[in-house]
């Protein structure tokens, strides 16, 4: 298995807190050590380094204390950057901070026309997009993906509140293969994910209840949450190496390793 070296893009937790509660893992009256949140995610970032990814970060805003997730910052393939829309007020301001990175960085910038949180619900799975709608994107942002990008997106219908964007309930783990969680998607849409990838990895519950499937794979290394140790071996029995990172801290916020990360895709090469 080959692996890609990856342009990622992540944003220092300084701010992090959970203040808030826009998804089932937040509790705001739960403590949260913020001190500890940055430790993990340094090792975070040290991982990806180690992997010989490149990192980039964009500098975090005060009173956004969401902005860690970057994935949810925008969609970038093939050099074009599409912009994001929340839907909730609570993160609205992180749009602009980045697409204002976005555009420094030269990409072809798009902005959304519907709630759009970015890849957190948009994931290129070789040469399909898959775009999860039901809780946060909007299922009309499907088809505005579908024009910017020049990908048959395939909507995929998440049902279960706790897997509320696609990349709790679903891995790339290459051009080929996913690993996802059966439950977190309607029958049709499972029905879809079968047809499109027979030999996918099939996680369970207790994975994904540790957000085992917000997971970053370069094609032959998927770094995951350390708790998700049955998909850990799923995926070592496949071939991958995993690398298991704790992310404790970022999960009381409903976040793990993806969520944390947003892949640049430069241009058809590198996609
Ligand atoms: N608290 C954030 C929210 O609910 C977590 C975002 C996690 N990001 C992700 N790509 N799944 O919006």
């Amino acid at each position: 298995m080959d692996a890609t070296s990856q342009r990622l893009l992540m944003c220092r937790p300084t701010y992090f807190a959970v203040d808030y509660a826009i998804n089932p893992w937040m509790d705001p009256s739960a403590p949260v050590d913020a001190a500890l949140a940055v430790r993990q995610w340094e090792q975070l970032r040290q991982t990806y380094l180690d992997l010989g990814h490149t990192v980039e970060e964009i500098i975090p805003v005060p009173g956004l204390p969401d902005m860690v997730f970057a994935a949810n910052g925008g969609t970038v393939i093939d050099g074009k950057a599409m912009a994001v829309q929340f839907r909730d007020p609570q993160r609205a301001d992180e749009a602009p901070a980045y697409r204002a990175w976005f555009e420094a960085a030269g990409f072809e910038m798009y902005d959304p026309k519907h709630v759009n949180e970015g890849e957190g619900d948009v994931l290129l799975a070789g040469d399909h997009l898959l775009a999860g709608t039901g809780f946060r994107t909007a299922h009309a942002a499907h088809a505005q993906l579908q024009e910017v990008f020049g990908y048959p997106v395939v909507t995929m219908q998440l049902v279960d509140p706790r897997f509320y964007h696609l990349d709790t309930a679903l891995t790339v783990l290459d051009e080929r293969t996913v690993a996802y969680l059966p439950e977190a998607f309607s029958p049709g849409s499972q029905a879809v994910l079968r047809r499109l990838f027979p030999d996918a990895v099939h996680a369970t519950m207790a994975d994904a209840e540790v957000l085992g499937l917000n997971a970053v794979s370069d094609g032959r290394h998927v770094v995951l949450p350390a708790q998700a140790t049955d998909l850990a071996a799923k995926l070592r029995d496949r071939g991958y190496e995993t690398i298991g990172v704790d992310l404790s801290e970022l999960r009381k916020a409903g976040g793990g390793p993806k969520c944390c990360t947003l892949r640049l895709r430069q241009g058809k090469a590198s996609k």
